[in-house]
């Protein structure tokens, strides 16, 4: 399965700031055009520099998607933004469910589920975030954790499969420095797999990325387990040099 490098940007930068990462990500996978044989490459900047984010990579190969949607189509929500008004600017991926998500915003699988569903009318990919906290890991109950968000933050309807990515990203490696060992991301990635086929026909062909301080010291590694097609990455995807070397090890 071809790999999907994807860049979560999060509340980073100002708009120069982020057009000058994405003409320098650019101008380095135009270098080396063999990256985009081996893997996709997103970014997903903050909303508001998104069209100049687009402008910026141009046609170099790299898309921009963004990191969440609202739940409901359209209408009075105000400070909301709508898949279709991310679809209608050419963005094809959405993340949602992110853990700060969750965290700071209260998000329960439910919201995320809805979110899924109205993305999907829109023919937006989802990247649909799960993972444990360090408490719940030291608890061994890591498993049980990730499968009811699974149950329950991807929606019920026809060729899900299509449209979703899921990312894998234990709550406490996310901008800590922290991994999990490739041995504990083949075990959770296998049971997501699992899962995945279990529920959908077509489950072996839904793309698992793992996300927490991935690095270009560790991505190989992690990109080399099996069942993990690619990497969310946060910190170091707003270091162009960074992103590629870990698009590299794809
Ligand atoms: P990190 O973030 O790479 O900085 O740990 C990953 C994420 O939050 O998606």
């Amino acid at each position: 399965m071809k790999k999907l490098i994807a860049g979560n940007w999060k509340m980073n930068g100002s708009k120069a700031e982020a057009i000058s990462l994405a003409q320098d990500l650019a101008a380095l996978v135009k270098n080396d055009l063999d990256i985009l044989q081996r893997a996709d490459l997103l970014v997903c900047p903050p909303f508001l520099h998104i069209e100049a984010v687009q402008k910026a990579i141009g046609s170099s190969g790299l898309s921009a998607g963004v990191q969440d949607c609202a739940q409901n189509s359209n209408g009075a929500h105000t400070g909301d933004i709508s898949a279709s008004m991310i679809k209608d600017i050419g963005c094809e991926y959405v993340i949602l469910g992110h853990s700060e998500r969750r965290t700071n915003h209260q998000e329960s699988d439910a919201v995320i589920a809805q979110k899924a569903i109205i993305a999907h009318e829109n023919n937006l990919m989802t990247i649909i975030c799960v993972g444990e906290t360090e408490e719940e890991r030291s608890q061994g109950r890591e498993k049980d954790v990730i499968g009811l968000q699974l149950d329950q933050s991807i929606p019920e309807e026809t060729a899900v499969e299509n449209n979703i990515v899921i990312a894998y990203e234990p709550v406490w490696a996310i901008g800590t420095g922290k991994t999990a060992s490739p041995e504990d991301v083949a075990d959770m990635h296998a049971f997501i797999r699992a899962k995945l086929e279990s529920r959908f026909t077509e489950g072996n062909t839904i793309r698992i990325l793992y996300g927490g301080s991935m690095k270009p010291e560790n991505a190989k590694a992690l990109l080399s387990t099996p069942n993990v097609d690619g990497g969310l990455i946060g910190g170091a995807s707003l270091k162009a040099d960074q992103f590629i070397a870990i698009a590299k090890e794809a």
